[in-house]
Order: C-alpha cells, then structure tokens, then sequence
C-alpha cells in the first residue's frame, strides 16, 4: 500500500504531470502554436475536426462526472485523493478540448448547441451506463467502467489522433501527449485499485461484466457511426498530412495516410479490445463480448 499511496499522491501528481510534461503549455500545447491554416480553409477538414472535437468533450464530460463522482464513494482515503487529481486532470481535458471547438470557430455562444447536434448518440449511451453505476455511489462497477473501458477507449483514440495529426497539426498532436500521458496514469490506477476489491467481491462479478459488454457494445457503435460518416474528410486529411510529410504515419502496423475508414475503424476497435482483454484480465474479470459483434 505504501508504493501505491506514493505513486497516486497528490505530490507525485504535482511534480510529474503541473511541474512536469505540461510545465510551459497553453491549453496544453506549446505557447503560439495554432491550428494549420490547411484545416482551417478546408471547409471539409474544418467540419470534420469539429465533429471529432465534440466527441472528445463528450466523452471528457463524462469522465469528469464519473471521477468527482467517485470521490465520495471511493472506501480510503488514497482513492479519494488520487480521484481528486484525477477530477482535475479531467476537468482541465474538457477545457482544452473546447478551447480546440473556439480555435476551430465554434463561438462560445454556439458551444451546447454544437455538442448536442453533433454528440454521437453511440457515446452519449456508452457515458449513460457509466453514470447510472456512478451515481449509485458504484464504486467498483464505476472504477471498472471509467478507468478500465472509458480511458482505455480514450488512451487509443488518442493515440491513434496523435499519430495522425503529427505531421499536419503538431498542436494538436501536443495537446493530446498530455492528455494520453494523464490517461495513463488513470488507467494505472485503475488496474492497481480494483482488482483487490473485485478480489474481495466476487459476488459483483458478473454484473460488473454486464456493465462491460453493455459499454463495449456501445463503443463499437461509436466507432462504426464515426467512421461512416465523413469518408471525404478522412481521403481529404490523408492528402493534406502526406502533403505536410506524414506519408509514413503508421499505427499498429495499418498506414494511416493510406488506410481506408473501414481498416481504421477495425485497427481501432482491434487495439481497444486487446487492450481491455489484457487491462480485464490483470483485475479478475473475463472480457465479455457484446451481443452482434
Ligand atoms: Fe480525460
Ligand atoms: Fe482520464
């Protein structure tokens, strides 16, 4: 207990993440660096990566209810803290990903219509069974469901956005490195926390599997929505990024300058559910497969 009351302290928290990676960031890129004239003339591109940009603060919305939630339910006091950091690793996501919405044009006016027209409705179900847990004071089912499937998801998306957009949109690219380095660090603790208490409780089992599969079934639903949609975009950023250098962007082994949305979609959805069997795993829970999929 003591390595994991040091390693989730608020101290450790201060010196690695404010005083560390994003010591010198605005919004959590370098001073002066904005979006690439490139994106922001390319009225496809430009409404592509609105789209994209509301599905991050959805999902960060989320995140951020699911963590301060968690704090009064959470049974020691080194969770409690550790959630705290978290809540404001949380909180300071959904700031830079809806400053991205103003840098993109979205008026601060504007901002709660744009999310609510553009929000993907697979997202907006996948947070609502996280919540109901959550606001059960859940705790172990809402550990489970945020810092093993939420952040999971959310550590490869962004992943997966960074190398896309290093070559293009190095602002953007920097911006997500602090929020995958936070994610980390969640997902950490995650793994670290629960698998005792699953261990402890194995009578929650079961249902916290169901919550699992119900969240899997909705992701996988959210990624085949988005990568449906704007298929011109997605040819149309291949061409710009090559252009800017990023030819040989890969990720997982799939070309990401030359991949069609349906081998994204699938190296996506493959890398996020690997990564759940193994994170599951680690915890003493088996994967469960959603219905259809
Ligand atoms: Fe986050
Ligand atoms: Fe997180």
């Amino acid at each position: 207990m003591s390595d994991f009351l040091s390693a989730y302290s608020i101290q450790n928290w201060l010196e690695s993440c404010p005083q560390g990676y994003l010591e010198g960031t605005e919004y959590g890129h370098a001073p002066g660096e904005r979006e690439p004239d490139s994106l922001l003339e390319n009225e496809t591109l430009l409404e592509q990566a609105i789209n994209s940009t509301v599905q991050l603060v959805v999902g960060e919305r989320c995140a951020l209810a699911a963590s301060s939630g968690l704090i009064n339910a959470a049974p020691d006091v080194a969770s409690k803290r550790f959630l705290a950091t978290q809540t404001l690793d949380e909180a300071r996501h959904v700031e830079i990903f809806t400053q991205r919405l103003h840098d993109l044009g979205v008026k601060k006016s504007e901002l709660e219509d744009v999310i609510q027209q553009r929000a993907n409705p697979h997202l907006v179900a996948f947070a609502e069974v996280l919540l109901e847990k959550v606001d059960k004071g859940d705790f172990v089912a809402g550990v489970v469901g945020q810092n093993i499937v939420l952040e999971g998801m959310a550590f490869s998306v962004f992943e997966m956005m960074k190398a896309s957009n290093e070559a293009l949109n190095p602002k953007f690219a920097h911006t997500l490195a602090g929020t995958i380095a936070d994610e980390r660090r969640h997902v950490g603790f995650g793994e670290n926390r629960i698998g005792s208490l699953i261990r402890q409780h194995p009578e929650r089992k079961a249902e916290i599997e169901q919550m699992q599969k119900d969240m899997s079934y909705h992701m996988l639903a959210t990624f085949s929505l988005a990568f449906t949609q704007n298929t011109d975009a997605y040819a149309e950023g291949q061409r710009l990024s090559a252009q800017a250098g990023g030819g040989d962007a890969e990720w997982h082994g799939t070309n990401l300058a030359t991949a069609t949305p349906q081998e994204m979609e699938a190296v996506l959805a493959d890398t996020v559910l690997k990564e759940f069997k193994v994170r599951l795993d680690r915890i003493g829970l088996e994967y469960q497969t959603p219905a259809g999929m």
